[in-house]
């Protein structure tokens, strides 16, 4: 069967991004024009992901309303001739069904995926991070490359990952490639924000991940590990140990990982974005341009 559940962990503090997090979901920060969740659900549906469940959590609620159809909208707009504008609610009536469930204390992201267990039952399954877009304006097939590499291998776990900078290794997961590295690859080990001397490779974990469901019993016996979280990290290491296959996915280079959890990234995807975008793009460009140059001189 193919896999068509995707988990979205969307119950994370946001903190890095404080005060714009303090009563606003950081995955509903928008760049360009769309907040950055909407980009996720798009990647996940034209993945033919089917039954989409975001773990929510406290001050998260306008997620779900989000994707709840807007009827009133929708009318306002047709009565008023605003085709144009009707467009942009297309989404709401994508072919999908929705769960949500909440992870009432945010304890990483292992623990929001462990809260995803019963919805999941005995089955291989997508987790996408909420807060992170992969290509600009999400053109990315991943997950559905993924989720077929998962099927012809046999795989307990495939992992999407994105080269580093070595300087940048200790932010991230990284992967220990067990020979050598293409496009898919086997994987020794994962370690979650290692010391620069100590990372196995410039290859971090890039936001997307298919898992057999082999992975919940081994976050039930992973310990609180990096920052006092339950990292999944962990448990995935913990698959190998066991002797099972997991493999890392490179991501293409067109599909480069936007991760919003820090206002520097925030701020380079939110004008890369929208200087790519078709209608105020050009102008956006020329002024950008301008003022760089201005303050330059
Ligand atoms: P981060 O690792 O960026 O953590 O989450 P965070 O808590 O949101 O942000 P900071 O560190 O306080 O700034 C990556 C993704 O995993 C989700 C987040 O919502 C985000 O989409 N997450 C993280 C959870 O769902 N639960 C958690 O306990 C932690």
């Amino acid at each position: 069967m193919p896999v068509d559940i995707a988990v979205v962990p969307v119950a994370g503090l946001g903190t890095r991004l404080l005060p714009a997090t303090k009563s606003q979901p950081k995955e509903m920060l928008p760049v360009g024009r769309k907040p950055i969740v909407q980009y996720v659900f798009e990647e996940l549906t034209g993945a033919g992901m089917r039954r989409i469940l975001f773990v929510t959590g406290q001050g998260k609620s306008s997620i779900e309303n989000h994707f709840d159809i807007n009827e009133e909208l929708v009318q306002v707009l047709r009565e008023s001739g605003k085709e144009e504008l009707l467009a942009e609610l297309a989404f709401e009536r994508a072919p999908v069904q929705y769960f949500y469930t909440r992870q009432r204390q945010a304890l990483g992201l292992g623990h929001a995926v462990l809260s995803a267990r019963t919805f999941v039952g005995q089955q291989p399954f997508v987790v996408a991070l909420g807060d992170s877009i992969i290509g600009l304006n999400a053109q990315s097939d991943v997950v559905a490359r993924m989720t077929r590499a998962f099927d012809d291998l046999g795989a307990a776990a495939i992992i999407a990952v994105e080269e580093v900078a070595p300087e940048e290794a200790h932010r991230y997961g990284i992967v220990h490639p067990r020979n050598g590295t293409g496009d898919l690859f086997e994987l020794d080990g994962l370690i979650e924000k290692p010391p620069r001397e100590q990372a196995p490779s410039n290859l971090a974990i890039a936001a997307r991940y298919v898992l057999s469901p082999a992975i919940f019993e081994a976050l039930d016996q992973t310990p609180a590990g990096v920052g006092g979280e339950i990292q999944l990290t962990d448990a995935i290491s913990r698959l190998i140990q066991q002797g099972r296959r997991v493999y890392g996915m490179r991501l293409r280079s067109d599909e480069r990982r936007f991760d919003i959890g820090n206002f520097d990234a925030y701020f380079r995807a939110f004008v890369e974005f929208a200087i790519a975008d078709g209608k105020h793009g050009p102008a956006l460009r020329t002024f950008l341009q301008h003022l760089v140059h201005d303050s330059d001189s």
